[in-house]
């Protein structure tokens, strides 16, 4: 088994750039500015008082109109249209997750220790084992980038023909022992599911991923799949590798699923599945043969026990920002820095990988879709609450910290 690591002679010359780059923005300032500006802010502080009385009757008045939520002043939203009134609460979003907690009493117990899985790691060594088809690119753009600052390596395997996710006993052994070698503090990166490595008497790492809708999951593998990026990419590393015909290229997806053919029908239970990734909940579950029906409920189970247990993230950029903070605060030693980072490489994350050939999928295809995937869908869900749970946790400690929350 080797592993391979990613850039490893350019990095040392790339933090000098970043250096260069953070040096050449001090601006210094010359002596008579510094009075200059201090006079200035003496000025505008008089400005402010004479005017703060006038602000302040004002304010009240608004006061009474306004009421904003404790929800607002945790800074979660900027959505202005909430509905306090009603009950039912759609968890699957932030908002939807803290009403829940709050209108179940839930929110003053909320103990972050239990959602943060990073201090039971026995190494400082990141398993990112790629969820197919969530955008894991770009967090391996990101993560290269936070390497070159932190000083840790980035691994992946070598690249093979026929990428398997399911290995049997051995070959999880051999991959563990492998990743286990790798120096304290390195990312290793591979769509692989997870492996328990404390089941191969080996020190537990940090695991993260990140998940998707499952069904834009599909529908991006569709596209994907028969993009010229991802074929190009294969041809060049495998050229003897067979082409498809012009017709599957060209297979429309409405009609793939409308006429039922094969390849966009998503049986339950079945164990199949043309290699398009449609468990996402398998990178979870793991090698077990109950991992492999798809939808099956068993499944789900196990899936969502390993991410409770063993992920330290599970992350999504549905949520870009919940998800940063969240790897940012979970996973400092890696992942400090992620979103200054984030903001300066955007343009290249945001279209690492992106297939902009995506034409109209219809609803009542989406629909069809859908309701083969109800497990899959509420694995998803509990993915994203329990990163909810993981934020607004950050949130109220951030807000007791300051002396800003008064608990009821
Ligand atoms: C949904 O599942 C059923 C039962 O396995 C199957 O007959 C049907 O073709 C599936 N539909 C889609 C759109 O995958
Ligand atoms: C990993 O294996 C150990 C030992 O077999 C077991 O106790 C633990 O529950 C497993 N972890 C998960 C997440 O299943
Ligand atoms: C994410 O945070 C940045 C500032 O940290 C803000 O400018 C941006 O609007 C936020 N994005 C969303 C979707 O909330």
């Amino acid at each position: 088994m080797s592993l391979v690591s990613k850039g490893k002679s350019s990095i040392n010359m790339r933090i000098r750039d970043l250096e260069n780059v953070l040096r050449h923005r001090r601006i210094p300032y010359p002596k008579r500015s510094v009075e200059f500006i201090a006079l200035i802010a003496i000025s505008c502080t008089l400005f402010l008082f004479l005017h703060t009385k006038n602000l302040n009757s004002r304010l009240k008045e608004m006061e009474v109109k306004l009421q904003p939520s404790e929800f607002s002043a945790l800074g979660l939203t900027g959505d202005n249209h909430i509905d306090e009134s009603k009950h039912h609460h759609d968890r699957n979003t932030l908002h939807g997750t803290y009403q829940y907690l709050k209108s179940t009493g839930q929110l003053d117990y909320l103990d972050r220790s239990s959602l943060n899985n990073t201090p039971q790691a026995e190494k400082s060594l990141i398993f990112f084992n790629r969820v197919a088809k969530v955008g894991s690119e770009s967090l391996m753009e990101l993560i290269d980038e936070l390497g070159k600052l932190h000083e840790f390596e980035v691994y992946t395997n070598e690249p093979k023909s026929k990428n398997r996710v399911t290995l049997p006993d051995d070959e999880q052994k051999d991959l563990a022992e492998a990743i286990n070698e790798l120096n304290e503090f390195s990312v290793y990166i591979e769509h692989v599911n997870h492996i328990n490595f404390t089941k191969f008497d080996m020190p537990r790492p940090i695991y993260i991923n990140l998940v998707r809708d499952p069904v834009e999951r599909v529908i991006s593998w569709f596209f994907y799949v028969r993009g010229s990026y991802s074929n190009a990419i294969k041809y060049q590393k495998f050229p003897n590798m067979p082409l498809k015909p012009e017709k599957w290229f060209k297979k429309d997806f409405n009609h793939c699923v409308r006429t039922g053919d094969p390849e966009c029908v998503y049986e339950q239970l079945s164990t199949g599945g043309g290699g398009d990734y449609r468990r996402q909940s398998h990178f979870f579950c793991g090698h077990d043969k109950d991992c492999l029906p798809f939808n099956s409920k068993t499944a789900i189970q196990i899936a969502k026990k390993v991410v409770e247990k063993d992920y330290a993230v599970v992350g999504s950029w549905e949520d870009t920002n919940v998800t940063l903070t969240v790897l940012e605060k979970y996973i400092p030693r890696f992942f400090k820095g992620a979103h200054v980072l984030y903001n300066i490489h955007k343009d290249r994350i945001v279209n690492q990988n992106k297939n902009r050939r995506k034409p109209k999928i219809y609803d009542d295809v989406k629909a069809m879709i859908r309701k083969n995937f109800t497990e899959e869908i509420d694995f998803y869900h509990f993915c994203k609450q329990r990163l909810y749970k993981q934020y607004i946790a950050l949130k109220l400690d951030d807000i007791r910290a300051t002396g800003a929350f008064s608990k009821k």
